[in-house]
């Protein structure tokens, strides 16, 4: 079996898998406590995980009913993410792995939400193009491997799930703000507003700091009474802008490949607007549960069965990096 721990922002996660994918027990502990000041604190991230992080990876093991004797591999997610929080997993692996002499997989973050799409017991098999969108990434790739993906475009500014936080926060909603907006957005008509879908950057690219910057100049301009009046409308226009900005990209992509099939992940694949959308491309789209594609370690014990093991010792120096190469 595989133990994996995932730790790159504000979920202390740990799973075990076994090498067919079957999943045994994926827990995420979600800190709770970054709300308060609208988004993650990266200090306070790292000094939870630091308290959490052992009994995340018991209850993983008892919920599979094993122990560390079962586990024949160590995955650990190595980046990108936030630095400090990344070490914590990292640091931990590590001890976990040398206690044992384990070899231990050290796990591209990216790499994990697609292997989210090879677990049990749906596993998609490649070549797909995956559409990644969350608080920290948007990534639009083609898999035609296991083990990698190519990527065809990224965001040039926000990610989308932060394009939603940040339009939350401007409505006046807490963080996080993806799950509010939308909510409040089922009120409103997405078209009462033309929120622009950056449809200027050329190629598979995404961009959202305009789309943040156009909805803070409406709220300026229709006055507080008003634009408190009209949220609903705000939330579903500005919705309907992310969504169309993530899909055109999308459309571009499967242009060139007609018989694609299209994978979906990260949190805002919660989205039912989202769901609906690519649902409508005529292409299979798979979305694995929800639980699989907001971070967890599952996704991460399941990357790390393409990764070579670094035997032990050869990873007591091994370090975590923060941002994608
Ligand atoms: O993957 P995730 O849990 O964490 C990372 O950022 O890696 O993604 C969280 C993001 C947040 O920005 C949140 O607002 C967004 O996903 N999100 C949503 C929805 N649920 C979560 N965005 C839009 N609609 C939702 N239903
Ligand atoms: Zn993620």
């Amino acid at each position: 079996m595989i133990l994996a721990l995932e730790t790159s922002c504000d979920d202390t996660c740990a799973a075990v898998i076994t090498r067919a994918g079957e999943i045994r027990s994926n827990v995420v502990s979600s800190q709770g406590i970054h709300d308060r000041y609208g988004g993650v604190v990266p200090e306070i991230a790292s000094r939870h995980h630091l308290e959490l992080v052992n009994a995340v990876v018991d209850d993983a093991l008892a919920q599979a009913g094993a122990t560390l004797d079962d586990a024949e591999l160590i995955a650990v997610t190595q980046g990108p993410g936030l630095v400090g929080a990344l070490l914590v997993g990292v640091a931990t692996a590590k001890g976990l792995a040398a206690a044992r002499r384990l070899p231990l997989a050290p796990v591209d973050h990216l790499q994990g939400h697609v292997a989210a799409n090879f677990l049990a017991p749906d596993p998609v098999e490649p070549p797909f193009l995956c559409l990644l969108a969350s608080g920290g990434h948007t990534l639009l790739a083609r898999v035609t491997e296991h083990g990698t993906h190519q990527r065809l475009g990224t965001t040039l500014d926000d990610a989308a799930g932060e394009a939603f936080d940040k339009g939350a926060r401007l409505l006046g909603l807490g963080y996080p703000g993806g799950p509010a907006l939308s909510k409040l957005a089922l009120d409103g008509d997405p078209g009462a507003f033309a929120f622009p879908t950056a449809a200027r950057v050329g190629g598979l690219d995404f961009s959202f700091a305009g789309l943040k910057t156009a909805l803070l100049y409406k709220v300026r301009e229709l006055g507080e009474e008003e634009a408190q009046r009209r949220r609903a409308d705000l939330a579903a226009s500005y919705e309907h802008a992310i969504v169309e900005t993530l899909m055109a990209r999308v459309e571009r992509a499967l242009e060139a490949e007609p018989d694609a099939r299209l994978a979906i992940g990260g949190g805002v694949a919660a989205n039912a607007r989202l769901r609906e959308r690519a649902a409508g491309l005529g292409v299979p789209v798979k979305v694995p549960p929800i639980a699989l594609c907001t971070d967890n370690a599952a996704m991460i014990g399941s990357a790390a069965r393409w990764v070579e093991p670094v035997p032990f010792p050869g990873y007591l120096g091994l370090d975590a990096y923060p941002t994608a190469a």
